[in-house]
């Protein structure tokens, strides 16, 4: 599967380095600090399932070049939030210091504000079927009722108990809804892709919640040197996950019911879904 994925991460990779103003570029510091959050490594799973969907769709990678890019720079400025004191306040990320450390926390939350802000310039390049769709699908995403919403969340039940219900809208906000857009923007592109976004969110749901539960259970097992980033930080912080509410054999055995549900949404589609197949395998079986 390397063969087919590797190809598409150089081709996000490029796709990104087209739209990132240059270093030199004035305010420097701002548009190295953006760079370093976006080139600083990645496993580019959110690129990769909108890939996986275009082909799934029958569609050509380039249908959704920018939705891959938009959704991967979102994805980058809430990392670079997610780690600043005010948040989980972890000093590693992708094996090198976090955007605060490398340059300082005022010019971290910018950057962060930057990327959000790049991500919408780079999605309304691309073609659409009705451009304002996308626009909203990827706000709703990203904003109160997306990955914000889930990290304001996530934030408040510090030193919580909460019910798996709870986690499961937890997580499903921080981490779901931004995967979950990533396979439904390749819906977006045309009227006869539009009738498979059904099967394509509820596959994003059920991933989007398999891949948080298993960075919950990946905190716990994880290596800080294999994870790049800090290992046992949600213990450290007192957060709410699923090994905490459930126990480590339970989380597992959920994030695989997940998986499976996924893939019996795959079924409805009409082209090739051999990545959108791995890519939800690979969600829980991955060590970092
Ligand atoms: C980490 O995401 C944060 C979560 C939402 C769980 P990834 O595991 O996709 O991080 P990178 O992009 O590969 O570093
Ligand atoms: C982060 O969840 C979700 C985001 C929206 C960034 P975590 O706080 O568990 O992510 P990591 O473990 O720091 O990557
Ligand atoms: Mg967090
Ligand atoms: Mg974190
Ligand atoms: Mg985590």
């Amino acid at each position: 599967m390397k063969t087919q994925t590797e190809p598409l991460i150089q081709r996000v990779n490029q796709v990104l380095d087209g739209y990132l103003p240059p270093p030199e570029q004035s305010p420097q510091q701002l548009h190295q600090a953006m760079r370093y959050a976006v080139f600083n490594g990645g496993k580019r799973i959110r690129p990769l399932f909108a890939y996986g969907a275009a082909s799934a769709l029958n569609n050509s990678f380039a249908t959704v070049d920018d939705a891959a890019a938009a959704v991967e720079l979102i994805h980058a400025y809430s990392l670079i939030h997610d780690d600043l004191p005010a948040m989980d306040d972890d000093d590693l990320r992708r094996g090198k210091p976090s955007v605060h450390k490398q340059f300082d926390e005022a010019l971290a939350i910018l950057a962060g504000d930057a990327l959000q802000a790049l991500a919408f310039r780079v999605l309304v390049a691309g073609q659409w079927d009705n451009p304002g769709d996308a626009v909203a699908e990827l706000a709703d995403a990203c904003g109160s009722v997306g990955m914000a919403g889930g990290q304001a969340v996530d934030l408040g039940a510090v030193g919580k108990t909460l019910g798996v219900d709870e986690l499961s809208a937890m997580h499903s906000l921080k981490t779901g809804a931004l995967i979950r857009c990533s396979l439904i923007l390749p819906g977006l592109v045309s009227p006869a892709s539009n009738a498979y976004v059904q099967p394509l969110a509820a596959y994003g749901s059920a991933v989007g919640l398999a891949f948080q539960i298993h960075d919950d259970v990946l905190d716990i097992e994880g290596s800080t040197e294999a994870l790049g980033k800090p290992s046992g930080s949600d213990e450290d912080s007192n957060k709410p996950t699923y090994p905490a509410c459930l126990g480590l054999e339970k989380s597992k055995q959920l994030a695989d019911e997940l998986v499976e549900k996924a893939l019996s949404e795959l079924e409805k589609l009409p082209g090739d879904v051999s990545l959108l197949n791995f890519l939800a395998q690979f969600s829980v079986k991955r060590n970092s």
